[in-house]
C-alpha cells in the first residue's frame, strides 16, 4: 500500500474536524454488480469510500462519528466465511477490519439495521452524499425512520441532511505527496503504453491491436484496470470523442488517436496521443497537429498558482482559433470568432478537467459564480483537440475525417507546473522517430 495507513487516519480525522461535533457521516462502499447470470463485473470501490478506508471489500459501510469517546470510525463489513471465502477470495471481517484497517469497532454487515439507527440517535446533522445510491438513500430513511419512531420514548432524531460531497471533494481536490507519487508512476506506465502502441503501429493491423498493446503494458505494471475504456480511433474515428468500438482495420495514410490511461492503486492517468498510422503525418495532418500542439503548450504554460480555472482553455482556444483562421478553416476577425465561439465546429470539448482517483474527478470549477483558482496540488488535465468532421463540405477535402487530440496530465507546484505523463513525446519529429525505431526494431 502506497497510502499509509496513517494518511487515510488523517483524512478521516481532517473530514471529521470540518464536520465538527454533533454529527455522524455515511459512507457506503460500491455495490458488486452482476454481468450476466453467474458473472460479475470486476470490483471497483467507490472512490469515496477508499479514499477515507483503503479498504477495498463490497457490502460495506462506514460512519463516522466526531467526538465518539467509544470510538469516532465504526465499520459494517462482510463476515469472515470460511465456505464463501474458499469460492471468492479473502475477506478481512470486522477483526480485519479493526486490526489493518485502523477502525475503531467493526460490526457484520448483517446487524447494521439493529446498530446504525442508535449511532444516529442524538446527532444533528447526517452528512451523506444522497441521490447517488437510491436503494441506499431508502437505507438511510429507513434508519431515520426508525429513531422518529422513537421520539415519546426520549429519541433525538437527526434534524438535518448535509451534502457530504462537498467537504470530501474540496480535501480530495488537494493531492497529499504520496498521492502524487502514485499518480506519477501511473503516468509513467500509461506514456510507457502509449510509446509501445506507436512502436507496433502498422496499416493492416487493427484498432484492437494497439488496444492490446496498451493492455499489455498496463497489466505487466500490475495495472489489471485502466481508468475508462482505452479509445483507439483511426481515420474518421478519430472525430467520434468518446469512441471505444476500437474495430477498424489500420490504413496507411490515415491518424490514429488513442486516448488511453491505467488506473494505479485507484487513481487516473489519462493521456491522448495522435500519430499516423504510416509512421509518417502527411502535410495537412502536419499542420493540424502542429496548431493543436501550440494550443497545447501554450495551455500548460499558462498553469501556476492564482491562475483561474479557465485560462488554459481560454488560452488554447485563441491559440486554436487563429491558427484555423490562418488555414483557412475559419473566416473572420480573431476576437469575433472567439466570442461567438466559431472554434465549436472543430473543438467542441473543454481544455481539461480535474484528474485524481476518478478520471473527471471530483472538486468544485467555481467558488460562486467566479473560476476557482489554481492551487499547488491541484491536477488536471489538458487536452485541447481538432475534429474535422468527414462529411463536412464546408473545408477543403484535405481536412475531412482528421481528428486530432493531445493531452497531458499535470499538478499545479508552487512556482507553475510539472507534466505528470511527460514520458510519451508530442513533437511531430519526435512521434516520426519513435515509430521509425519501431519499425527497424
Ligand atoms: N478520457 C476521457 C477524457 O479525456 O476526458
Ligand atoms: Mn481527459
Ligand atoms: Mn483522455
Amino acid at each position: 500500500m502506497t497510502i499509509s495507513r496513517r494518511e487515510y487516519n488523517r483524512r478521516r480525522k481532517d473530514l471529521m474536524a470540518t464536520m465538527g461535533p454533533n454529527s455522524i457521516a455515511v459512507v457506503p462502499a460500491a455495490q458488486q454488480l452482476v454481468r450476466n447470470r453467474d458473472v460479475e463485473y470486476p470490483f471497483r470501490q467507490d472512490s469515496d469510500f477508499h479514499y477515507l478506508s483503503g479498504f477495498d471489500e463490497p457490502d460495506a459501510v462506514l460512519v463516522l462519528l466526531p467526538g465518539r469517546r467509544q470510538g469516532q470510525y465504526v465499520m459494517f463489513c462482510q463476515e469472515r466465511d470460511p465456505a464463501r471465502e474458499l469460492w471468492n477470495g479473502h475477506r478481512s471481517g470486522p477483526e480485519g477490519v479493526c486490526a489493518d484497517f485502523g477502525a475503531d469497532d467493526a460490526f457484520p454487515i448483517s446487524d447494521i439495521d439493529d446498530i446504525l439507527p442508535g449511532l444516529m440517535e442524538g446527532r444533528e446533522r447526517i452528512y451523506y452524499a444522497m441521490g447517488r445510491t437510491p436503494d441506499f438513500d431508502r437505507r438511510i430513511m429507513d434508519w431515520l425512520n426508525t429513531i422518529r419512531g422513537k421520539v415519546r420514548s426520549g429519541a433525538h432524531p437527526p434534524g438535518e441532511f448535509v451534502d457530504l460531497d462537498h467537504l470530501l471533494h474540496e480535501m480530495r481536490l488537494l493531492k497529499s505527496p504520496a498521492e502524487l507519487k502514485v499518480m506519477r508512476r501511473a503516468a509513467a506506465i500509461s506514456a510507457a503504453a502509449h510509446v509501445r502502441a506507436m512502436q507496433a503501429c502498422r496499416s493492416g493491423l487493427n484498432e484492437y491491436h494497439l488496444e492490446a498493446e496498451l493492455q499489455h503494458e498496463f497489466m505487466t505494471n500490475g495495472c489489471r484496470n485502466w481508468a475508462y475504456p482505452p479509445i483507439v480511433g483511426s481515420g474518421d474515428n478519430g472525430c467520434i470523442l468518446h469512441y471505444t468500438d476500437n474495430n477498424r482495420s489500420l490504413k496507411d495514410g490515415d491518424l490514429v488517436l488513442i486516448d488511453a490511461g491505467c488506473e494505479l492503486e485507484g487513481y487516473a492517468s489519462d493521456i491522448t496521443r495522435t500519430f499516423p498510422v504510416s509512421g509518417i503525418f502527411n502535410a495537412a495532418q502536419a499542420q493540424l497537429y502542429q496548431l493543436c500542439l501550440d494550443a497545447q503548450l501554450a495551455a500548460i504554460d499558462s498553469i501556476k498558482p492564482g491562475v483561474t480555472w479557465n485560462v488554459p482553455h481560454e488560452v488554447a482556444v485563441r491559440v486554436l482559433t487563429d491558427g484555423l483562421r490562418k488555414l483557412g478553416l475559419l473566416k473572420g476577425p480573431l476576437q469575433r470568432l472567439i466570442d461567438k465561439q466559431a472554434y465549436q465546429a472543430f473543438y467542441m470539448h473543454r481544455t481539461g478537467h480535474w484528474l485524481g482517483m476518478d478520471v473527471h474527478d471530483v472538486g468544485d470549477y467555481k467558488i460562486g459564480d467566479q473560476w476557482r483558482e489554481l492551487e499547488p496540488g491541484m491536477v488536471l488535465t489538458v487536452e485541447p483537440g481538432l475534429y474535422i468532421a468527414p462529411g463536412n463540405t464546408k473545408v477543403a477535402k484535405k481536412w475531412r475525417g482528421t481528428g486530432i487530440r493531445i493531452e497531458d496530465d499535470v499538478v499545479v507546484t508552487r512556482t507553475g507546473c510539472e507534466i505528470l505523463s511527460y514520458g510519451v513525446p508530442k513533437q511531430l519529429e519526435e512521434i516520426e522517430a519513435l515509430m521509425a525505431a519501431g519499425r527497424q526494431a
